[in-house]
């Protein structure tokens, strides 16, 4: 079902088909962060309802997550073979290949739990993809109790993660990888 706020209808000239188009506006509304997300979450379904591509679903998605908080670099990467490969993301360019039990985002594969770093210097092992990054949050996207990607979210600042993003970022890769998704 598509969020009526993304319906437009247009009355065709040639017929009385009514042609839906779904808008490229993301309304960003909220003061707090719990607010933001919660006005954000409608619109995510929104845009992934109908679209069974996990590349087209992740890409949307790493953009609305971006365009709405301004992280420093907000993406995906997928479990391919043995190895985390760098998916859609916002931000300058990332590091394309992450073993499992590497970095924080190895690890997340590894243990498949969310982890969220306050101080990415204190993280053993650490891949410093930018040096920028001062704070992360890595979940896993989990699928019938496997793990077939992350989604990362790197901060400029320390400590910009906590459990508001944790609940609400789990609750963002279960909708990608529900079952629309291929
Ligand atoms: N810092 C991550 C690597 C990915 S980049 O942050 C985009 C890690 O330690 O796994």
């Amino acid at each position: 079902m598509y969020d009526s706020r993304f319906k437009v209808q247009v009355n065709n000239a040639f017929s009385n088909e009514f042609i839906i188009y779904m808008a490229e506006h993301l309304e960003i509304k909220g003061e707090s962060k719990e607010e933001r997300y919660a006005n954000l979450l409608p619109q995510v379904e929104a845009v992934l309802e109908g679209e069974p591509d996990q590349i087209a679903r992740m890409a949307n998605v790493a953009a609305m997550l971006h365009e709405t908080f301004r992280f420093w670099w907000t993406g995906f990467y997928r479990v391919v073979d043995d190895e985390l490969v760098l998916g859609p993301f916002q931000g300058p360019m990332a590091c394309t290949r992450i073993r499992k039990g590497r970095g924080v985002c190895g690890t997340a594969w590894a243990e498949a739990r969310t982890q969220v770093v306050p101080d990415v210097d204190q993280f053993p092992g650490h891949i410093a993809c930018s040096s920028a990054s001062r704070s992360e949050i890595v979940v896993p996207l989990m699928r019938e109790g496997n793990v077939i990607g992350v989604l990362d979210i790197d901060s400029e600042r320390l400590s910009t993660f906590d459990a508001t993003d944790q609940k609400w970022l789990e609750r963002v890769a279960d909708l990608i990888t529900s079952p629309a998704g291929d």
